[in-house]
């Protein structure tokens, strides 16, 4: 089959989207696919297999010939819906998520409210706006987040109130909606879940996020000093509840192929960090990591996901 594979994105998380494009395209090759690579520059411009730019039009085009499309574009006008919608309108076949469940996970504020009518714990938090961040009373240590960006742009935890102004700028820059939650101490533990056109579900081994530093910041994220260990040494009954919310939050989202959901465990069990519809995607990111662990290699994987959204 011939597939497109569109990476980049006109958002912070351009490099991150390249590479998990870049890999997945490996993988299809090494699987046999036809595959035509369309790329999103920094400005918003649509690019073909040579970086010519093509325009929207062009790019539709593109998807239009195509069977299938892997959208492996990470963050605002990608994994929000947007891409999805694209494809629902050009009538194409897509891996992944559609609109609705991109839009609400890549909304960390209204993925919170799902989670706490579903009774999944989530930290405790206060959605500010640029109109509003400056009523704000500083009270003791915050994570200050854009509520819609990924790979932890903008994300820093604040323990004095003087460095509160200049993180609620490096937030508002990346978006007009602010996210201020106490944080959490607790492992850093990913699920990864995939759901098959069957309405069965995989879930890999969970992974655990080793880091140094008190904070999975954007430069942890990518500098290599994180280990991550999968699977993740849990007890028993730790794993369930991790499975259990993880499955919930993937439902009450309706996502579709992998998703990645984020949680901070705790004494007291699982709390939500967020969920991920287009997750890193390389073969050293962690969705990816995660199914290796459990016997399904990065090409078998990609081929499935490929697979799938054509059944
Ligand atoms: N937002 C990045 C790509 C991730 O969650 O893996
Ligand atoms: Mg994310």
């Amino acid at each position: 089959a011939r597939v497109a594979v569109i990476g980049g994105g006109q958002n912070s998380e351009h490099e991150v989207s390249l590479a998990s494009a870049a890999g997945v395209r490996n993988a299809l090759v090494a699987a046999g696919y036809e595959v035509v690579a369309l790329t999103v520059d920094r400005s918003g411009t649509w690019r073909d297999g040579e970086l010519r730019p093509i325009g929207l039009a062009g790019a539709v085009q593109v998807i239009g010939s195509c069977e299938v499309v892997v959208p492996m574009l990470h963050g605002a006008h990608g994994e929000d819906g947007t891409l999805a919608a694209l494809c629902d309108l050009a009538q194409v076949p897509y891996v992944g998520s559609g609109v609705g469940a991109g839009a609400v996970a890549m909304d960390k504020w209204v993925t919170k409210l799902v989670a706490q009518a579903i009774g999944i714990p989530v930290a405790p938090g206060w959605l500010l706006t640029r109109k509003t961040s400056s009523s704000y009373v500083f009270t003791g240590p915050v994570v200050v987040k854009p509520v819609s960006a990924g790979s932890s742009h903008g994300v820093s935890l604040i323990m004095d109130e003087e460095q509160l102004p200049a993180s609620l700028d490096a937030a508002l820059a990346l978006g007009d909606r602010v996210l201020v939650e106490e944080p959490i101490s607790g492992r850093e533990i990913d699920v990864a879940v995939l759901g098959r056109p069957d309405g069965s579900r995989l879930i890999a081994p969970p992974l655990e996020i080793l880091i140094q530093k008190d904070i999975f910041d954007h430069s942890t994220k990518y500098d290599g000093s994180a280990e991550l260990l999968v699977p993740a040494d849990l007890g028993a009954q730790e794993r369930k509840a991790l499975e259990e919310a993880a499955l919930a939050m993937y439902d009450a989202l309706g996502c579709s192929g992998v998703a990645r959901v984020d949680f901070f465990l705790t004494a007291q069990g699982p709390v939500l960090n967020e969920v991920n519809t287009a997750p890193g995607f390389t073969e050293q990111s962690q969705a990816p990591k995660m199914f290796a662990a459990d016997g399904l290699p990065y090409v078998e994987l990609v081929d499935l996901l490929v697979c799938d959204a054509l059944t």
